[in-house]
């Protein structure tokens, strides 16, 4: 086994994180669902590619821990909420968790700050900026309801707008 490179504050906040981005996956996966019955194709295909790329965040922090001999946990997830109000309020909710992965983040560069880490300070900058695009994605979606509208067409355009996105959102490895 590898002697351990970062400190055992670190590791903490970085298996809390592997958590937090599983607990992402699953949210979103529960989403996509709830979308897929409810008749949303289109936000169900979004949303399932989105589950897919918070799973590439876990894996992705899941290989530095053990790359960094601190041995990654997995561990219980959060159940997610099965049932939503309406699509509106399923991206509120989707923003919301972007806003505390975003601020789970940025304590952990605080942390590597003060541990003089170099190494998880460059292995999270792509993490900050991740987070960036997250938010400024499902703050963009909601926009569209005060533009487009609340009304069954309007649904249905931010529908087939999701289903564009969808492929986008599929495509680069994360
Ligand atoms: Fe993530
Ligand atoms: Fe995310």
């Amino acid at each position: 086994m590898i002697r351990m490179k970062i400190s055992a504050k670190m590791k903490k906040a970085l298996n809390d994180q592997v958590r937090l981005e599983a607990d992402a996956t699953n949210n979103y996966l529960a989403m996509a669902s709830w979308c897929e019955v409810t008749g949303y194709e289109g936000a169900a295909n979004y949303f399932y590619s989105q589950s897919d790329e918070e799973r590439t965040h876990m894996l992705k922090i899941v290989h530095y821990l053990n790359d960094m001999g601190a041995i990654a946990t997995i561990s219980a997830t959060k159940a997610p909420a099965t049932s939503h109000k309406s699509l509106e309020t399923l991206i509120k909710a989707a923003l919301k968790n972007e806003q505390a992965v975003t601020k789970a983040i940025h304590k952990m560069v605080e942390i590597s700050q003060r541990d003089k880490d170099h190494s998880t300070y460059a292995f999270l900058e792509w993490f900050v900026n991740e987070q960036v695009q997250e938010e400024t994605k499902f703050e963009t979606l909601l926009q569209k309801f005060d533009l487009i509208g609340r009304d069954k067409l309007a649904i249905n355009e931010i529908d087939k707008l999701l289903a564009a996105q969808a492929t986008a959102v599929a495509e680069p490895a994360a």
